[in-house]
């Protein structure tokens, strides 16, 4: 059975991405740092009759993404990745802290760059491999108060563009999805936006991705901001 990483998995869009592939057939390899949460997605998925393996994982930890990708690779017939663990801090870029620079540099970009040059090697051997990864309309165009987040955003951007042409002409895709605000936990701690329940769910994007795989760009704007 095929398997698909999922980065994030325990929340919000990663967690609604992994409960619609689960339905088609692939098996789910769930990470996170949150045990609790990815476990929850598990039992959810096997609920409906799908499968999943739950691997804790810090993206800022490259030498552990080695270690869980070999490990992973043993184990599973690797098909797919999503790098969809992201986060955001907000706000005028002079009050942007060196360590939520650092922390939003290292999950969005060095995570998904690294993620993804530890599985990549995999999808080579069987020239077969989808590799998905949840940019933002951020990674489209630069906002007020979110500076370095966008940044952190053009880079995947670039980075997923970049390998779109390196790949072409082999098995192995990249796709690059850029969607507006959806309410998820990602706005639990921050006040830039004032009511995130006017956003599109997680569910709602999610489907929108699966039926939209076979593009390389798939853009979701917002419906209200
Ligand atoms: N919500 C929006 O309005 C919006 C809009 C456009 C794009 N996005 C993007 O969509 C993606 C998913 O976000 P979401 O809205 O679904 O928010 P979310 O529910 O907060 O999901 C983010 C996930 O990333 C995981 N994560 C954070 N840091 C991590 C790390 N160091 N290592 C491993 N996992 C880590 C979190 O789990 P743990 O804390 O358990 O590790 C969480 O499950 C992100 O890339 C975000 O930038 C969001």
């Amino acid at each position: 059975m095929k398997a698909i990483i999922v980065t994030g998995a325990g929340t919000g869009l990663g967690k609604e991405l992994s409960l619609l592939l689960s339905k088609q057939d692939y098996h789910m390899i769930l990470t996170g740092r949150t045990e609790d949460k990815l476990n929850d997605v598990k039992k959810q998925i096997e609920q409906s009759g799908g499968s999943a393996t739950v691997m804790p994982l810090d993206l800022r930890n490259i030498e552990d993404i080695k270690e869980k990708a070999l490990l992973l690779s043993k184990k599973h017939e690797l098909y797919g990745l999503v790098n969809n663990a992201g986060l955001g801090y907000f706000g005028p870029f002079s009050e942007t802290s060196d360590t939520e620079i650092e922390e939003m540099f290292q999950t969005n970009v060095f995570g998904t760059i690294h993620m993804t040059k530890a599985i990549l090697p995999y999808f080579e051997q069987i020239d077969e491999g989808l590799i998905l990864n949840i940019v933002s309309t951020a990674g489209l165009r630069g906002k007020k108060n979110e500076a370095v987040y966008c940044s952190s955003k053009f880079a995947v951007r670039g980075f997923t563009e970049s390998l779109q042409k390196e790949y072409e002409g082999t098995g192995i895709r990249f796709v690059a999805a850029y969607m507006g605000g959806m309410n998820t936990p990602f706005w639990d701690e921050s006040e830039h936006v004032s009511d995130p329940t006017r956003f599109r769910s997680a569910s709602e994007v999610a489907k929108i991705i699966i039926d939209n795989l076979e593009k390389a760009e798939i853009v979701i704007e917002s419906k209200k901001s």
